[in-house]
């Protein structure tokens, strides 16, 4: 059996989701300083994301009758060397929560917690298209480097990340 539970794996996972969004905050918190709106609207949304991502967490834990616990807030970075540096920290960390979110899918597999797979299949879906959207950014941030008011362009022209209700997307804690 596995050392761990998969509600102890999934309160981790709430602390990641929460500190991606703290991440993200600050990415945007850099664009805002630097007058580049778009990059920060994209940025403070992708943050509002990673909350809603907790609390779907959250929400599944209650449901299951398994404890909650909310983590510690820590300080994110909000200074950066150049302005395709948020960008290639945001594709690592997409790419670091797909890992963390196979990992908790092996684990409800391991211990045939149906429940918990048929959870994380969106997270699995959701990832794909997160690490998709973190790449599309960074080439189009690297290609204007000289002149990011290009990639604001393209992201108010291509509605970058703007998605629409996901009807198949699991409930949230606090929603109505
Ligand atoms: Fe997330
Ligand atoms: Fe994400």
């Amino acid at each position: 059996m596995p050392e761990q539970s998969f509600a102890d794996a999934l309160n981790e996972q709430i602390s990641n989701e929460f500190a991606a969004s703290q991440q993200y905050v600050g990415a945007a918190v850099y664009y805002d300083a630097e007058t580049l709106p778009r990059l920060a609207a994209f940025f403070y949304r992708q943050a509002l994301e990673e909350r809603e991502h907790a609390m779907m967490m959250i929400r599944y834990l209650l449901d299951v009758g398994e404890e909650v616990r909310i983590p510690d807030i820590k300080s994110q970075q909000t200074s950066y060397g150049d302005g395709s540096a948020p960008v290639k920290m945001a594709l690592e960390q997409e790419k670091r929560v797909s890992d963390e979110i196979f990992a908790l899918f092996e684990l409800a597999r391991a211990t045939k917690d149906y429940r918990a797979e048929q959870f994380l299949t969106w997270f699995v879906k959701e990832q794909v298209e997160e690490v998709a959207l973190m790449g599309d950014l960074l080439n189009v941030v690297e290609r204007s480097k000289e002149n990011l008011l290009l990639a604001e362009d393209y992201i108010a022209r291509e509605k970058l990340g703007e998605e629409g209700d996901d009807p198949t997307a699991p409930p949230t804690a606090g929603e109505e």
